[in-house]
């Protein structure tokens, strides 16, 4: 079976641990290299989650720390979903696992240069990595599969009305990558919102009574608490793994294409993904949005591969 190479630039983040756990080992995906960026967290401490995850699940995939604050705009963090720690719940082993040397925009650089234009680009983080290495080295551009990510929303953001996290901690990034000419996949809240991992999810993951389950079920009894805490749900979206659920089966997300734009120049509305939804504009669809998931297929696919593990 051909698998999907990947490079999964993230800031884990209880979500984007799960996308590691999915990435990591799905047959269907082949995990080049995790890459970290400042976002739930500050870089010293998401590139210490990574490692700690990776190490976790046993997986044997290189982790490069990337940039630790946005291109242009100050540094925001997601202390109030994600803990102190940028990972609170679990408790790990004493770290063995090392960063590699390389920074993760230079990974980035050479592993697409190197490559036959093959790699699909995921970012479940703010994309500054990802712009970084567009701006560096624009010859990468065509190299890029595609971008899937995990940011922005055509209706509500979650950090002000208009705008997303990972769009809005670094707009001009997200800007770069929007305006970079490959092919999109955008899964925003949109979709994310109808994934809510809810107590029952929980215990039936727990059930499986492996590592994998257990990390899973530390991450998100953390993450449940602090979203009701926050939002008032009773069930978190689990926002990042559907990005690798996509890339495994795209039946799981129903998508559409549309004209989308960053916004970087207004006040009220900055970091909002505009997407053009009833083409208006008559602009050329640049991404594939997502709209809708088949949220009983998407909780099958996370058991299915949790019990891959040992
Ligand atoms: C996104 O922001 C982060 O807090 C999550 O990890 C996810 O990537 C959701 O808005
Ligand atoms: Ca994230």
């Amino acid at each position: 079976m051909e698998r999907e190479k990947i490079i999964l630039d993230c800031d884990p983040g209880h979500d984007d641990a799960v996308a590691i756990m999915l990435a990591g080992k799905s047959p269907k995906i082949e995990l080049l290299g995790v890459t970290v960026v400042a976002g739930n967290q500050t870089l010293e401490k998401t590139q210490i989650n990574a490692l700690n995850v990776v190490q976790c699940l046993g997986l044997d995939v290189p982790v490069y720390a990337g940039c630790g604050q946005p291109m242009i705009r100050e540094k925001m963090t997601a202390g109030d979903i994600h803990g102190e720690t940028g990972l609170d719940g679990p408790v790990f082993e004493p770290l063995t696992k090392e960063l590699e040397k390389e920074h993760a925009v230079s990974f980035i650089i050479r592993t697409l240069m190197e490559s036959d234009g093959d790699i699909t680009m995921v970012t479940t983080g703010p994309m500054t990595n990802l712009g970084m290495a567009i701006r560096m080295e624009p010859r990468i551009v065509p190299k890029i599969k595609r971008i899937v990510l995990m940011g922005g929303a055509y209706t509500n953001g979650n950090v002000t009305p208009a705008a997303e996290f990972n769009i809005i901690a670094d707009a001009d990034a997200a800007y770069v990558c929007f305006t970079a000419g490959r092919p999109i996949t955008m899964i925003g809240l949109d979709v994310t919102r109808k994934a809510l991992c809810y107590p029952s999810i929980v215990d039936r993951m727990d059930k499986i009574g492996n590592k994998a389950s257990k990390l899973f079920v530390d991450l998100m009894r953390h993450f449940c608490k602090s979203q009701k805490e926050v939002f008032g749900w009773e069930g978190g979206p689990l926002h990042d793994p559907i990005t690798i659920a996509w890339l495994i089966d795209p039946s799981v997300v129903e998508t559409k294409p549309m004209h989308a734009e960053i916004d970087i120049r207004s006040v009220q509305s900055y970091g909002r993904t505009n997407c053009d939804f009833f083409g208006y504009q008559k602009l050329e669809p640049n991404a594939d949005v997502g709209i809708g998931i088949d949220a009983d297929k998407f909780w099958d696919m996370v058991e299915e591969v949790l019990r891959m593990y040992d």
